[in-house]
């Protein structure tokens, strides 16, 4: 019998695709941003030099604007839907057209901090490409400059079903030739578990707008048919910024810095602008209409994480954490289970995953929140020991959902939760 832990190490192993791991076989068989930022740190507990291979090759698909995609396609599999044809990202390698949660500087200062000489080198070496990302997410995803940004896309959140979407998503006008949908995911995965048929059709009227203008970023941010604030998106990126204007510090980088800070500076301002006193947390926010979502999220729960909120706010929404947990049996839920669209099973409208999980336990831990931080810290590890290494997993039983074997899962725990 093997021990989690070794199995953890051969899935990253298996999930290895040279250079790169995909997040599991056949359902996600393409580099997906951040998912390769949290393989790299589970790879960073066995393998350094294999987990900055991890990020320099997630770089590699960095566009010339800075952005870096949410998915590269370095060689085409039919098992995906939509590919490299649909994004038509006229790029080399091709990749997705949108971003994902920029975690790279959070886990690139990680490995620096816990690691030697190699590792200062080999983050080094990323800082510029690092900051041209985060200049990007500023740039292009809030034009007007309002300390907050926004994605264009449900999947540039990373929580592509999260009922948060959907004051954004019912806007959407799908096109009349789009046709029927070659879905491939719903192959390997039983649809229960995935987003509907109407949902996907609204992804894929974005990809068509974002192909349409040759993925001209001010054009859909301004016009688009979707720009909604994600408080996951807006936080990592806060966190994200406050570890860049370290690392610019440790390479003597005092202009980035000064920027780095400066961003965070107005960022940690225009955070009231989606904070919600029904809900006691920051929540997503349609840009479009001011309309804001009505339940609380483990994306609120991330706020800590990023020193968002006043002291009363972050009191308010650590109490809202401590009662939702009471809730359910593994924390932390993607949907708060008191509301009724809460579903346990559907992705991220109530499941648990474990990324997400480190990033809250991080911030509960940091601001003393030590028996909450321990609680979802032993949720993570307890949900692989009843289920397995699985994409997501049921808040009231622990049953895993979603793809097996799955790399960031695997990853998380040896990197956190063992
Ligand atoms: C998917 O295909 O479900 C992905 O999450 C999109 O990024």
């Amino acid at each position: 019998h093997q021990s989690l832990k070794q199995q953890a190490i051969d899935i990253l192993r298996m999930n290895d695709r040279g250079g790169y791991t995909v997040p599991t076989a056949r359902l996600y068989p393409y580099q997906w941003e951040w998912d390769s930022v949290f393989a790299a740190l589970g790879f960073a507990t066995f393998d350094r030099d294999r987990a900055w291979e991890e990020i320099e090759t997630l770089f590699s698909g960095q566009w010339d604007d800075g952005m870096v995609p949410h998915i590269i396609f370095h060689k085409t599999d039919p098992d995906y839907f939509p590919g490299p044809e649909m994004w038509k990202s006229n790029t080399v390698p091709p990749s997705s057209g949108h971003s994902q949660p920029p975690v790279a500087a959070s886990a690139m200062l990680t490995m620096m901090q816990t690691g030697t000489d190699m590792d200062r080198e080999r983050a080094k070496a990323l800082f510029h490409k690092l900051y041209a990302w985060h200049r990007w997410f500023h740039t292009y995803r809030d034009p007007d400059n309002t300390g907050v940004v926004g994605i264009i896309h449900p999947w540039e959140s990373g929580r592509d079903n999260c009922p948060d979407w959907d004051i954004g998503m019912g806007r959407i006008v799908v096109p009349d030739d789009l046709g029927d949908l070659p879905r491939r995911d719903i192959t390997h995965v039983d649809p229960s578990e995935r987003p509907t048929a109407e949902q996907y059709n609204r992804y894929l009227a974005i990809v068509k707008f974002g192909h349409e203008c040759q993925w001209d970023h001010l054009e859909i941010a301004r016009n688009g048919p979707f720009f909604m604030v994600d408080p996951c998106v807006q936080f990592a990126l806060m966190r994200g910024d406050r570890d860049l204007a370290e690392l610019a510090t440790e390479f003597g980088e005092p202009g980035i810095r000064d920027e780095a800070e400066a961003w965070l500076k107005h960022s940690k301002a225009g955070c009231d602008s989606f904070w919600s006193d029904d809900v006691g947390g920051h929540v997503a926010k349609d840009l479009r209409t001011g309309g804001l979502s009505t339940a609380f999220t483990n994306a609120s729960a991330m706020a800590l994480y990023a020193d968002a909120g006043s002291p009363d706010q972050q009191k308010r929404l650590t109490a809202e954490i401590a009662a939702i947990l009471d809730h359910c049996s593994f924390g932390f839920p993607s949907w708060d289970p008191r509301d009724a669209q809460f579903e346990s099973r559907r992705y991220w409208r109530g499941p648990i995953w474990s990324v997400v999980n480190y990033m809250i336990g991080i911030g509960l831990s940091e601001k003393g929140e030590t028996a909450l931080a321990e609680r979802l810290r032993n949720d993570t590890r307890r949900a692989v020991e009843t289920s397995g290494f699985f994409e997501y997993f049921d808040p009231l039983t622990g049953e895993g959902l979603g793809g097996k074997l799955f790399t960031w899962t695997a990853a998380i725990h040896l990197a956190w939760a063992m």
